[in-house]
């Protein structure tokens, strides 16, 4: 018997989980814990979802995922296979993408410091879009461009001035941030100089991202108010046409079961609609559009398996279960006070069946020398025992991408799943691993 829960792809038969049809007790055991385990399946569902809701809905459209969120050769090689763009942010990420085939027309690259180094092998390597976040880089990028014989072409990363409803750590549009470009008279001006003096850089357009996790449109969309009144001031002005505007990403998802979020199309029908609008009222050409999702496209295809390793009643305070990982798996807890959705996918051979324990109410610890490191607060489960193997949901976004090694623990291994098939995509860091570069 089947039984639909939280989140999509998972489901129980009989006391174990499994996820888009792999059991995850037996993955336990065949790779260890703590796992990273991703649903390819659940990724190209994701894809096929903005090819329906935007691509094909919407002429001249675009997606580039950003791939910090989580960046690996196989999910690379997967969204190249979907013919989606890649957002890099990094000359590691960048590496990594043209590495796993990306054609380089199809990456735009990020950054609010890039260095001379990431900047000449982004020309070089012919990217479809560089994205200035200050006036020197337009300098910079024309002398890497007229040494490499090439015309860049880039979007100006503005920031609208928008406090967009999510932790302040991960908010990035509002006026007092170190990404983008002010939208101030006078600094455009110096923009639009540097422009005219670099005639190996080509204006293609324009770039916002509000945040990350966004539960609303409402802050897309007055953020979109805001550059497309900039984009009219650019055309009428200064004659300056914007081909192209990039929306970003930040398009929030599900951690808990009562998570409820907008779908996608909330974010982008309203935001198209606009920019329609927008070009027939000021007469100016629909620019190409672009979205830059990354938590969208993987965050609920992840989950991390771990083992329950010990147990702690504080008699009248709160009882904690801690098990084989943590911080170094996902920091996003301790940094953002993330909450997550955690069960118990098979109990430990030696203790009761799920069904013989009663509900407590739990915390789940990691093993960090850190006070902070507690990946669930609070949350009821058939009370757990060392031996059993737990899954937090969610984790496919910036979990894997910001892990370390903080204590000297090796990082988990990756399984990618697709079709009911689990293949080892990333091995587990070994203890030689961790001293390989110490000389
Ligand atoms: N585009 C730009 C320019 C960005 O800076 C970001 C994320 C994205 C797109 C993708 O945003 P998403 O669709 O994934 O929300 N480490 C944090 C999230 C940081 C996001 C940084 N920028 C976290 O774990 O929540």
């Amino acid at each position: 018997m089947k039984e639909a829960a939280f989140p999509e792809g998972f489901y129980r038969v009989g006391e174990n989980g499994y996820f888009d049809g792999v059991d995850l007790g037996a993955l336990a055991k065949k790779y260890g814990t703590p796992l990273y385990v991703v649903s390819e399946t659940s990724v190209r569902a994701r894809c096929a979802q903005l090819r329906e809701a935007f691509l094909r809905r919407y002429s001249n459209t675009r997606v580039y995922y950003a791939s910090k969120a989580f960046q690996t050769l196989d999910m690379l090689r997967a969204l190249k296979d979907e013919d989606f763009g890649i957002d890099v942010v990094s000359g590691g990420e960048l590496f990594a993408a043209l590495r796993a085939g990306i054609h380089a027309e199809n990456i735009i690259f990020h950054g609010n410091a890039k260095t001379d180094e990431e900047l000449r092998a982004a020309v070089q390597a012919r990217v479809g879009r560089i994205a200035i976040d200050n006036l020197e880089e337009i300098f910079r990028i024309e002398r890497e461009a007229s040494i490499a014989g090439t015309r860049q072409a880039l979007l100006f990363r503005v920031t609208p001035g928008v406090d967009s409803h999510t932790h302040r750590f991960i908010s990035t549009g509002s006026l007092d941030s170190k990404f983008g470009i002010p939208l101030e008279q006078s600094e455009t001006e110096r923009y639009i100089d540097a422009l005219k003096a670099c005639p190996h850089v080509e204006f293609f357009g324009l770039h916002f991202h509000i945040g990350s996790q966004l539960l609303e449109n409402t802050s897309h969309l007055a953020a979109l108010k805001i550059v497309l009144d900039f984009a009219g001031r650019l055309s009428k002005k200064y004659g300056l046409e914007v081909r192209e505007l990039n929306m970003g990403g930040g398009f929030g998802i599900r951690y808990l079961p009562k998570d409820s979020v907008p779908s996608i199309s909330d974010f982008i029908d309203p935001m198209m609609a606009f920019v329609v609008e927008w070009s027939s009222r000021e007469k100016l050409p629909m620019p190409h559009c672009a979205i830059e999702p990354g938590r969208w496209i993987v965050g609920e295809a992840g989950l991390t398996l771990y083992k329950v390793i010990a147990t702690k009643a504080i008699p009248g305070i709160r009882t904690y279960v801690a098990v084989d990982g943590g911080l170094g798996d996902n920091i996003r807890p301790a940094l953002y006070e993330a909450r997550y959705h955690a069960e118990i996918v098979e109990a430990s051979p030696d203790a009761p069946p799920l069904s013989d324990r009663r509900q407590r109410t739990v915390t789940i610890a990691g093993r960090y020398c850190e006070s902070g490191d507690i990946l669930a607060r609070d949350i009821k489960l058939p009370e757990p025992g060392a031996g059993d193997i737990l899954a937090l949901f969610s984790t496919g976004a910036y979990c894997y991408a910001m892990s370390s090694n903080y204590n000297r623990v090796p990082r988990p291994a990756l399984v990618m799943l697709r079709d009911a098939t689990a293949r080892l995509s990333i091995r587990r860091e070994t203890y030689d691993d961790l001293l390989s570069r110490e000389m």
